[in-house]
């Protein structure tokens, strides 16, 4: 396993890092905490969570993912073993479950949040605690273009950045992050750490895989020049990279044949260019979703690649792909895809 650092910090994270989402709704708790076991095991020590979790959210479900990490560290006392993230929820019309209805990323609910976290995690501190989405409207979540569709802005970043501040002075978290960002948000916060206004964000956590590479076009350069990187999310199109889905398939419980609203990575030019992604994998007796994480564990600018499993068979084939370095033939042969689907699902 490969360590990185994260940002300008002294911590060293694995450049897989164990997603979490699934567990709680796809995933049982022992399901979890085996998954947990095997990751520590073999070097994984980087663990991506979120009060929204498990996913898809429901109030029935909000917070389980990190109450069942909580319970794996009461029951192993390995904390200081993992190098652990979380996330504060932005506004989002769906939660009226989450304190007053109207999550914001202000002093008052980021303070309620983190503490929140804390108890379900069993734990006094975070390494890294995230923005999971910016208040005000900007192009994430299957958006490319940027096209604001309403006026408020919400908490100014400057006021975020306060609160983060005293978050971080609290000891309740080591580092703080970003994640769904822009380039214009991922820079206004570092031009205000940079000016003495809170902490600097250490990484950025966007959705990024061979079917959605926006992040390269104005988020890589400052990821590589601002020394925060990106932790990559959904790095398997939410499985669709496999290529299960090929030719219509709807494979049994798996997640994107269980919840059909998740339509992000089954666009027509999806297909199409997944259908590509897995021939070259297999041509070149690669497995195509080991191709499809090798590809995102090996940019440049990729700090972790966060992986999700919903089996111990995935679990193992998704870290093992750490060890994967792609050769420049495969390499051509995935620009030359890319330049046919260039932004398939953003
Ligand atoms: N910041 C954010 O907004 C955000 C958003 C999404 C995710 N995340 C983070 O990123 C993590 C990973 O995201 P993700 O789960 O969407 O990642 P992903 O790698 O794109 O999808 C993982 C899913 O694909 C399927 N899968 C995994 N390995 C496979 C394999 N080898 N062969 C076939 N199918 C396989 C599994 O689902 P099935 O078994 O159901 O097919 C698994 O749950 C999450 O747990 C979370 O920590 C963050």
């Amino acid at each position: 396993m490969q360590y990185r650092q994260l940002g300008r910090s002294d911590i060293r994270v694995s450049a897989i890092c164990l997603g979490t989402m699934t567990w709680g709704e796809q995933n049982t708790q022992e399901q979890g905490l085996e998954q947990m076991d095997y990751a520590l095991e073999h070097g994984v020590n980087f663990w991506d969570t979120a009060e929204m979790y498990a996913v898809p959210p429901r109030k029935e479900t909000y917070g389980r993912t990190e109450e069942i990490i909580g319970n794996w560290f009461k029951a192993r006392g390995k904390r200081d073993k993992v190098v652990l993230a979380t996330k504060v929820a932005g506004p989002d019309q769906r939660f009226s479950y989450v304190r007053d209805g109207k999550p914001r990323l202000n002093r008052t609910h980021i303070l309620a949040a983190i503490d929140a976290s804390l108890k379900r995690l069993q734990t006094d501190y975070v390494d890294l605690y995230q923005l999971h989405w910016a208040e005000r409207d900007t192009n994430a979540f299957g958006k490319l273009a940027y096209a604001p569709t309403r006026d408020d802005d919400g908490t100014p970043l400057a006021e975020t950045l306060d609160v983060l501040a005293e978050v971080v002075k609290s000891g309740k978290a080591r580092q703080v992050g970003l994640s769904n960002e822009s380039a214009w948000g991922t820079m206004h916060y570092l031009a205000l750490a940079e000016a003495g206004r809170g902490p600097r964000m250490a990484s950025i956590q966007n959705a990024y895989s061979l079917l959605n590479r926006s992040f390269e076009v104005g988020l890589a350069e400052v990821a590589t020049r601002e020394r925060c990187g990106l932790l990559a999310y959904s790095p398997l199109g939410m499985g669709a990279l496999s290529g299960k889905y090929l030719n219509g398939a709807e494979p049994a419980g798996a997640r994107l044949t269980v919840w059909k609203h998740f339509k992000r990575y089954l666009t027509p030019t999806g297909v199409a260019a997944t259908a590509e992604y897995v021939k070259l994998g297999r041509r070149h007796g690669l497995d195509p979703a080991q191709m499809a994480l090798a590809f995102v564990t090996g940019r440049p600018f990729v700090t972790a690649n966060i992986i999700g499993a919903t089996t111990m068979e995935q679990l193992k084939s998704n870290i093992a792909s750490g060890e994967i370095k792609l050769s420049q033939e495969v390499l051509d042969g995935i620009d030359a895809i890319h330049k046919v689907y260039t932004y398939p699902c953003p």
